[in-house]
């Protein structure tokens, strides 16, 4: 078996999501769920992890939020910061540190970010005429203006993206532009900013990571970084007039915020400072050290933020490391359609809470299974509905369950002492340990969720073939306390390899078998896990049925007209 790797350092970062509105499934699988069951993974195995998160609290789309639900700014991030935070608990999201992007110790830091480049003289300052409504008073920055796409042609376009193509737009690109504070026609109306100028960054992102990181990062990631660079990268405006963000520490910027995609990423250090004075760490280990490993978990429409924009602050910086990876996922679609929160097409995570008390790991599980790793995927409810039945219920449950029966029904509860080990099956058994812990290095979750059902499938095969039930009528007790004992140990090594996908139900189980967790970097088939003599007990069914009723609702509830 390859040894595992451990004590190495790991900062995990999820991206912040905007606090202008709840999660729902798309954001689960692109961003949090991966990214926690790579940071369970890696604790599993010793090694030292900071996951860090927090809300994204700055920017356009939540003044808008507050302007559409007529409250004040900080009563909508109050509101969504918490129930966000509540639904990442809910759903065992192991975050070390969720903070918010309006704390000051993330003001400070962004501020010192700034500062620092500014000193080094590595921004251009540039007077440019840019959209502004003379009803309001005021420059329409980003989704401050909707316009007409100039690449696609959709009607409805923002001034920073066009949501049907995923362009990335500036306002003065959009045709017919219109205010969405007062409805007119803006005018342009002259004013300074400040730029980052990425074509200056060129050169060190083309060696960093179109040289360095062809066959280490997904092809998806890799493609989107090489098609950007290949365009020419040009200057970005890293200031807005605005009166909610981060002020611009300068005299002659008064009026004058951080673009939200600049102090966001940022929030990832905040956070991570947070943390460490909790702690009593180094935040700095986290983030400066060039032997820690900084791996960013994001969906596709963040790579250019995370793979170009940010890593170039970073340099300009010049005390940081650089992301090692960026295992970015495509997007989740839903029922075939794209899943859109302004058209309400969507699976709301507090939601599904109400509704499925207690089925995280449903979700979790069946999330995995479909992530988009590579591709868009889909999510139907009716495949929710047979993951959970068929193979959460039908395999994994059923087979701890016989086992448990067997084991009751034999040795009254008791873990049975064995004369001679059924080594080819433990042999087999212990090689899922190496080829989930594979996969999950290379960020396939899919791959590794598929082989942890495939275990329990071997369990149940061997159960089947070996048929002591038969053996017991024949007096044949030692074949019995064999089979029993290896199919005990099963049960023991999947309660533990379960655990970064499944961690309720993975609890569960090692309460059913009366084991503890242990690092997967213990596991070895020479010292097994389970103990004979061990007294095991009978708990409530760790995965339930999902009826047809359950689902109707769901479909229902998103107004779908599917019939069977
Ligand atoms: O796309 C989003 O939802 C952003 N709020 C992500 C920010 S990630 C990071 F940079 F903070
Ligand atoms: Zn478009």
């Amino acid at each position: 078996m390859k040894e595992m790797e451990k004590n190495q350092r790991f900062t995990i970062t999820s991206a912040l999501p905007y606090t202008n509105g709840p999660i729902h499934i798309g954001h689960l699988a692109g961003a949090y769920l991966p990214a926690d069951i790579y940071a369970r993974y890696k604790r599993l195995c010793e090694n030292d992890v900071a996951f860090i998160c927090g809300s994204d609290e700055h920017g356009v789309a939540i003044s808008i939020k507050a302007k559409q639900e007529g409250n004040s700014i900080k009563s909508v991030i109050d509101k969504y910061h918490n129930l966000i935070k509540e639904t990442f608990e809910s759903f065992g999201i192991s975050f070390d540190n969720y903070a918010r992007t309006s704390d000051s110790i993330h003001h400070e830091t962004s501020k010192d970010f700034f500062k620092k480049l500014d000193k080094k003289g590595l921004f251009e300052i540039k007077t440019t005429k840019q959209l502004y409504d003379e009803n309001e008073n005021q420059f329409l920055a980003d989704r401050y203006v909707v316009g007409e796409c100039p690449k696609c042609g959709h009607k409805h376009a923002y001034g920073d993206q066009c949501e049907n193509c995923g362009a990335s737009l500036s306002p003065n690109d959009l045709i017919n532009p219109k205010s969405r504070l007062s409805g007119s026609k803006p005018i342009l109306k002259e004013t300074k900013h400040w730029y980052l100028p990425l074509g200056n960054y060129e050169q060190f992102l083309t060696e960093w990571i179109l040289k360095g990181k062809k066959d280490l990062w997904k092809s998806n990631v890799y493609g989107q970084v090489k098609s950007w660079i290949g365009q020419g990268l040009e200057s970005r405006a890293i200031s807005r007039d605005l009166d909610w963000g981060i002020p611009i520490p300068r005299d002659d910027a008064k009026g004058k915020v951080m673009y939200v995609w600049f102090d966001a990423p940022i929030g990832y250090i905040s956070s991570t400072k947070e943390w460490a004075k909790r702690n009593n760490k180094n935040w700095e280990d986290y983030w400066k050290k060039p032997d820690t490993r900084l791996i960013h978990f994001i969906g596709k429409d963040n790579i250019v933020f995370h793979c170009i924009i940010f890593p170039s602050i970073l340099k300009a910086h010049g005390e940081f490391i650089l992301p090692d990876n960026v295992p970015a996922n495509e997007f989740l679609n839903l029922e075939g359609e794209k899943i859109s929160t302004s058209k309400n097409w969507a699976i709301w995570l507090h939601e599904y809470l109400q509704d499925f008390e207690n089925m995280q790991d449903s979700l979790r599980y069946t999330l995995t299974v479909n992530c988009p790793e590579n591709k868009d995927n889909d999510f139907t409810w009716k495949d929710f509905q047979s993951r959970n039945n068929n193979e959460l219920v039908a395999i994994l449950g059923n087979y701890i369950n016989r086992v448990f029966v067997l084991t009751e029904k034999y040795f009254d509860n008791v873990v049975p002492e064995y004369e001679k080990i059924d080594s080819d099956q433990l042999l087999k058994i212990y090689n899922y340990v190496s080829s989930i812990s594979n996969s999950l290095d290379k960020f396939k979750f899919r791959d590794s969720v598929n082989q942890l059902i495939d275990l329990a499938r071997t369990g149940n095969k061997y159960l089947a073939e070996k048929e002591p039930w038969k053996l017991y009528k024949e007096n044949n007790i030692s074949k019995v306390e064999q089979i029993l004992y290896i199919s005990l140990e099963t049960c023991a090594l999947l309660s533990i390899l379960s655990e970064p996908f499944i961690p309720n139900s993975a609890k569960k189980i090692r309460e059913i078998f009366n084991i503890k967790l242990i690092p997967w970097t213990k596991l070895s088939s020479e010292k097994k896990i389970i103990e004979p003599g061990n007294k095991i007990k009978k708990s409530n069914l760790i995965f339930r049925k999902i009826e047809d009723d359950e689902i109707q609702n769901q479909l229902n509830k998103l107004n779908l007209n599917i019939k069977n």
